[in-house]
Order: C-alpha cells, then sequence, then structure tokens
C-alpha cells in the first residue's frame, strides 16, 4: 500500500479536499494517521470492528490492549456509554475539548475489538483543530492509539509516522508539530473514586481541584517494580523505548554528572555508542560525544515537547546505551518521569 502524505494548516477552507478524502477512507474502514494536541494518531473507525483489527495490525499491537474512542462534541459521549457520572461533567466542562480521557461503561453500540474485550470505553474530546474536523468528516467516532508502531516512542512529527507505519496506512495528515508531546491524562470514572491512569498534561493537583479525591494506580508510581498490574491494559507493556539500553540517573547535578562522565567513558572505551539526554542548563557537564539537551530544567512542557523526538534521535545515531538525568516529576513532570522511567525499564541509578 502507498502512503500518502498530505498537510494540513487546521484551516477548515484549506484544508475540505484533504478532509472529505480522510473522511472516505475512514468510512471505508481504512486507516489515517492524524495530529492531536498530545501525540500523533492512527484512526479508524470506532464502531467498526473491521477497522479496529487493521490498527492492532497496522501497529504490531497486542488486541487486548483497548483504544480511545475519539468524539468531537459534548452529545456524542451519550451515545457510546451507560451512563455519564457527574465527575465526567465536571472534568469535560473544565478540560473538554483537550488532552483528558475519561473511561466510562460502554455500552452496545462500542465493539470489544475496539475496547480490547473490556465493559469499558475510554474517550477524549481532542482540542486540536484537525482532529476536531477530521471526527466530523470521518463520521464522528473514531479510535485512535498513538501512531507509534507498538513499544516505540510516540510520534510527535508526520516524519516519526512516516518512519513507523509507511506502507501500511492509507493516509497521514500533517499538522506540523504537536504542541504538548506527551499522551492524554486517563481517569478511570467507574469505581467509586476518581482513579489516574496513566499522568499528562493534565495533572493530579488539576483533577483534584476539581473532584476533590482521586486515586492514583499504583501501578504508574515512577521506579515501581513491574509486578503491581496496571488497570490501563497499555501500561503493562515495555513501552516509548528506544533501541539502545536507556538507564535514568538521579541526584544532585554534579554527581549525576560525574556519575554518567564515568559511564560514558567506560562504554566509549569497550567500543560502544553512549548518549546522554540533558537539561540544557547541565548540558556543559557532559564529556560524551552525543548530547541530547531536551530542554530547560526550568520549563517541563519544553522537556515534555521534545522527549519522544530526543528517544528517536537516540536511535537515528544507533546509541547503544543512552543515560538521561532525571527531571522534576511534579505537575506534568509526574508524566514526563512515568514515560522516561518506561522507556528506561525502570532502570534507575541513585547517586545520593
Ligand atoms: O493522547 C492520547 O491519548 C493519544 C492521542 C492519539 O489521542 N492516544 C493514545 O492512545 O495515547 P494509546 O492507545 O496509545 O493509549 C491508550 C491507553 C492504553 O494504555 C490503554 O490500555 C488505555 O489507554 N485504555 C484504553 N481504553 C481503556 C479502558 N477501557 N480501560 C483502561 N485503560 C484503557
Ligand atoms: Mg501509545
Amino acid at each position: 500500500m502507498q502512503t500518502e502524505v498530505i498537510r494540513v494548516t487546521g484551516n477548515k477552507e484549506n484544508d475540505r479536499e484533504a478532509m472529505a478524502k480522510a473522511g472516505r477512507i475512514i468510512r471505508k474502514g481504512g486507516l489515517v494517521a492524524i495530529p492531536t494536541e498530545t501525540v500523533y494518531g492512527l484512526a479508524g473507525d470506532a464502531l467498526n470492528p473491521v477497522s479496529a483489527s487493521k490498527i492492532y495490525r497496522a501497529k504490531g499491537r497486542p488486541s487486548d490492549n483497548p483504544l480511545i474512542v475519539h468524539i468531537a462534541k459534548r452529545e456524542a459521549l451519550k451515545e457510546i456509554v451507560r451512563e455519564i457520572p457527574d465527575a465526567a461533567v465536571l472534568l469535560a466542562d473544565r478540560f473538554w475539548p483537550g488532552p483528558l480521557t475519561m473511561i466510562f461503561r460502554k455500552n452496545e453500540k462500542v465493539p470489544y475489538e475496539t475496547t480490547g474485550g473490556l465493559e469499558t470505553v475510554a474517550v477524549r474530546m481532542p482540542s486540536h483543530p484537525v482532529s476536531l474536523e477530521f471526527i466530523r468528516a470521518a463520521g464522528g467516532f473514531i479510535a485512535a492509539p498513538s501512531a507509534n508502531r507498538s513499544g516505540r516512542p510516540s510520534c510527535t512529527t508526520a516524519a516519526h509516522v512516516k518512519e513507523d507505519l509507511d506502507g501500511k496506512i492509507e493516509l497521514i495528515l500533517d499538522g506540523g508539530p504537536v504542541g504538548i508531546g506527551l499522551e492524554s491524562t486517563i481517569i478511570d470514572l467507574t469505581e467509586k473514586t476518581p482513579c489516574l491512569l496513566r499522568p499528562g498534561y493534565i495533572d493530579l493537583k488539576m483533577l483534584r481541584e476539581i473532584l476533590g479525591e482521586v486515586a492514583v494506580d499504583p501501578a504508574i508510581e515512577v521506579g515501581l517494580s513491574q509486578e503491581v498490574h496496571p488497570k490501563a491494559p497499555g501500561m503493562k507493556y515495555r513501552h516509548y523505548a528506544p533501541k539502545g539500553e536507556l538507564t535514568i540517573v538521579k541526584g544532585a547535578p554534579e554527581k549525576v554528572a560525574a556519575c554518567i562522565n564515568g559511564l560514558t567513558q567506560r562504554d566509549e572505551e569497550a567500543g560502544k555508542r553512549a548518549a546522554v539526554i540533558t537539561s540544557t542548563e547541565n548540558a556543559g557537564r557532559y564529556h560524551c560525544s552525543i548530547v541530547f539537551p531536551v530542554g530547560s530544567e526550568k520549563d517541563e512542557e519544553e522537556i515534555a515537547r521534545n522527549l519522544f523526538s530526543v528517544l528517536r534521535r537516540a536511535d537515528e545515531v544507533k546509541a547503544d546505551v543512552i543515560y538521561s538525568e532525571a527531571f522534576n516529576d511534579t505537575g506534568i513532570g509526574m508524566a514526563i518521569m512515568n514515560r522516561l522511567g518506561k522507556a528506561a525499564g525502570h532502570k534507575i541509578i541513585e547517586t545520593d
């Protein structure tokens, strides 16, 4: 299959033809990669079981890992869920459209292929103008996992999508680099206490300001052993991982730099290609020949935006080993350290 790439602007008039084409592909059961404000998504018709199985195949993803259903208007929600808890209304008022996914009990309209066999369904209304226009053109209910090959870092540009899915899908809508760079926050509203399943741009403090009590799925705490079973099935897989072996090094900046410099010197002497991921402020501390500054330590949003593309850059330069500083883990930092921790398979060195 030939994968076409069409540049879109988010302007309704300019994009009219591209959207009509994308809509036709989805209605016929095909797949289109689309930009959202978080990461690129691999879109198919959420109500068509055949589309869901095509998504799993294109991504190389296990089919017990459920997909998020994307909608373009609030009224669409009641068409696919059994009940809408009060908490969901409060959260939607505040954060939709936006980077928040909520888990509901599904109704019969949603096929089990889309939910990986679960009785619940994840729903999100994205805020990116291209996503919204596309969802409307494509029938209103779009299943869209992140558009990476299973296990690889999520895609924050159309070029990343092409790297992973060229020849496997009909069309890529190229809307330029995404704004946030990490996948949506996921909150489960099907139990008595709302529970955070995946941290994202909408952080715990923002959720608690609206809902009061919010539990945190024990499996997402950074550095936790792999023994705990996460409630979001996708969070159990090795994920976001570059091909090189990634290790996180924690502690005071001088100690971290001394530790990483020692390790990269040893690795380079052994003929390995080593790379370092660092804040821009600390970049000068490292002697390694490949250093990736990911963003300012004072600007977590910049780090979030660049993290996945830096992990992909480490693959491009064929790094055998990668060392990353640990970053602040509050606010969106919780999401940054969650993804970095998973990418590292939780290999962490404490220098303090
Ligand atoms: O920002 C995002 O959410 C992106 C963009 C494209 O919207 N999508 C995304 O989808 O990250 P994906 O499939 O890569 O991640 C969805 C996560 C998986 O970990 C999956 O297990 C979990 O959501 N999930 C989906 N449905 C669920 C459900 N019913 N119960 C629990 N977890 C669910
Ligand atoms: Mg994903």
